[in-house]
C-alpha cells in the first residue's frame, strides 16, 4: 500500500467527518488495540464498541457502502488507518453468496446490520498449524447472527469458517473490523487437504 493512497484515505474520512459516531469509534479501537498486544484482549475491548456503532451506522453509511456485486459478496471499505493497523468494511451479501472455507490472519470484529449472516465453522483436527497440505477439516457448529448481534475472532488457532446467506433466505449486510487491511486470506480446499493465500478485493470508499 503506497503510503499517496492511505492519505487519499484519511483526507476523505476528515473531510467527511459528518458522522462523530464513525470518528469516536476509530479513535476508540486504535486507542483499545494499540498496548493489547493479545488478539483477544482486542475483541474483548472492540465487542461492545462494534455493539454500540451497529446503532449508530445510518449516522456514517452512504450510498457506496451498499454496492453490491452479482458475481460474489461485495466488499465496501469504509475507513483503512494509515498504519494498515485496523480496516473497517461494509459487506453485502445478495442470497447465495458465500465465501470460501477461509481464515483471516487477523482479529475480526463482526457486527450485522441487516438480515442473517450464517457462519458455518470447522474445526482443524491435524496438528501442524503451519502446513499447506495434509489439514485435516472437519465441520463444526452454525452460527446465525441477526441484527444487532457482534461475534469476534482471534488467529492461530486459526478460525476457520465459511460466511454467506442461503439462496432461501434475503441479504445481509454487516461490518467487519480487521487488525490489518484485509486484503488477502488463506483460503481452504476441505478435500484435498490443502490452503492457499490468495488476494481479495475491495472497492474504495
Ligand atoms: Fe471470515
Amino acid at each position: 500500500m503506497s503510503n499517496v493512497r492511505h492519505h487519499k484515505h484519511l483526507h476523505r474520512l476528515t473531510a467527511n467527518m459528518a458522522s462523530s459516531a464513525l470518528q469516536a469509534f476509530i479513535s476508540q479501537a486504535k486507542a483499545q488495540t494499540r498496548n493489547r498486544s493479545e488478539p483477544a484482549d482486542c475483541v474483548l475491548a472492540l465487542a461492545p464498541l462494534m455493539l454500540d456503532l451497529i446503532e449508530r451506522a445510518t449516522t456514517f453509511l452512504e450510498p457506496q457502502h451498499y454496492r453490491t456485486d452479482p458475481s460474489h459478496y461485495a466488499r465496501n471499505l469504509v475507513y483503512d488507518a494509515p498504519d494498515a493497523s485496523l480496516s473497517l468494511y461494509v459487506l453485502v451479501w445478495s442470497p447465495g453468496q458465500w465465501t470460501p472455507v477461509h481464515d483471516h490472519g487477523s482479529w475480526g470484529v463482526v457486527g450485522v446490520l441487516e438480515g442473517v449472516l450464517e457462519e458455518r465453522n470447522y474445526v482443524r483436527l491435524s496438528p501442524d498449524r503451519d502446513a499447506d497440505e495434509g489439514i485435516h477439516l472437519v465441520r463444526g457448529g452454525v452460527i446465525l447472527l441477526g441484527h444487532g448481534a457482534v461475534t469476534s475472532f482471534v488467529p492461530n488457532p486459526d478460525h476457520i469458517h465459511v460466511t454467506g446467506v442461503p439462496l432461501e433466505r434475503s441479504r445481509a449486510v454487516s461490518l467487519h473490523l480487521y487488525g490489518r487491511l484485509m486484503n488477502s486470506f488463506n483460503t481452504y480446499d476441505v478435500s484435498s487437504g490443502t490452503r492457499q493465500r490468495v488476494s481479495v478485493k475491495h472497492n474504495e470508499s
